[in-house]
This record gives structure tokens, sequence and C-alpha cells, in this order.
């Protein structure tokens, strides 16, 4: 899949959710890009970035009661298990089983992710007067 490119479009209304995606773009699309020295780090970036991230969205769910925080928030966990598993690839040596997953299923995961359960999420939050 080709890179990424952040625009206005892809911002649903609350800001620190706005923010984060943004950051994402850039994190899958330099961890794309960089060369197989620099990978490891990269990929770690984005993992730290997709926790902390995840936590965020949680977190707002759980403060504003959202009617399905439970399949978001389990979706959330299913991701994270897998990005822990390429890393666990990664450690073991399988470096191009990794870029390849971040070549293709996590930009993929990332705008069906974002067109769906966030932006229902975020839809509901701004009708909570979160902004
Ligand atoms: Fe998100
Ligand atoms: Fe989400």
């Amino acid at each position: 899949m080709p890179p990424i490119t952040w625009t206005d479009s892809m911002k649903r209304g609350l800001a620190f959710q706005d923010e984060d995606h943004e950051e994402a773009v850039a994190l899958v699309n330099a961890a794309q890009t960089c060369t197989d020295e620099e990978f490891p780090a990269a990929y770690r970036r984005l993992l730290d970035h997709t926790v902390d991230h995840l936590k965020r969205e949680d977190d707002l769910m759980a403060r504003i009661g959202f009617f399905a925080m439970e399949v978001h928030t389990s979706e959330h966990r299913r991701v994270i298990d897998e990005m822990h598993h390429y890393l666990d690839k990664l450690k073991a040596g399988d470096i191009a089983a990794v870029r390849a997953y971040v070549t293709d299923a996590v930009p993929n995961w990332f705008i069906n992710h974002l067109d769906t359960m966030d932006t229902a999420t975020a839809m509901f939050a701004r009708q909570m007067g979160e902004h």
C-alpha cells in the first residue's frame, strides 16, 4: 500500500485523537521508508505510540460511557497483541515479515479502524461535549 498522506478529511473533531492519528501516520510512513538498520527503533516508536494512543481512546470511552466500548477496546487489545507478536518476530531476526506487516496490514488497519470504530466514538464523544 502506498504511504498514507495525512489530510484534514481524516480529522474527526477530537483534538487528542486527531493529533495522535496524524502522528501515527508519520510513524507508519517513517517505519516504511527507513533503512533496515533504523527499522527496529522505528517499529518500537510506532508500537509505543499505538499503545499510548489506544489507552487514551479507551480512557475516553470509559469516561463518556460509550455504548460500543467493549467492541472497540477488544479490537484495540487484538491489534496490540498482534503488534507484540510482530515485535517477537523482529527480535527473532525476521525483519522482512515485520516490514511487510508495516507496509500493508498496519496502514490498512489504521484506515479501516479510523473510518469505523474511531469515527463512531468521536461522533458520540462530540455529542457528549468532548472536543
Ligand atoms: Fe484511534
Ligand atoms: Fe480506536
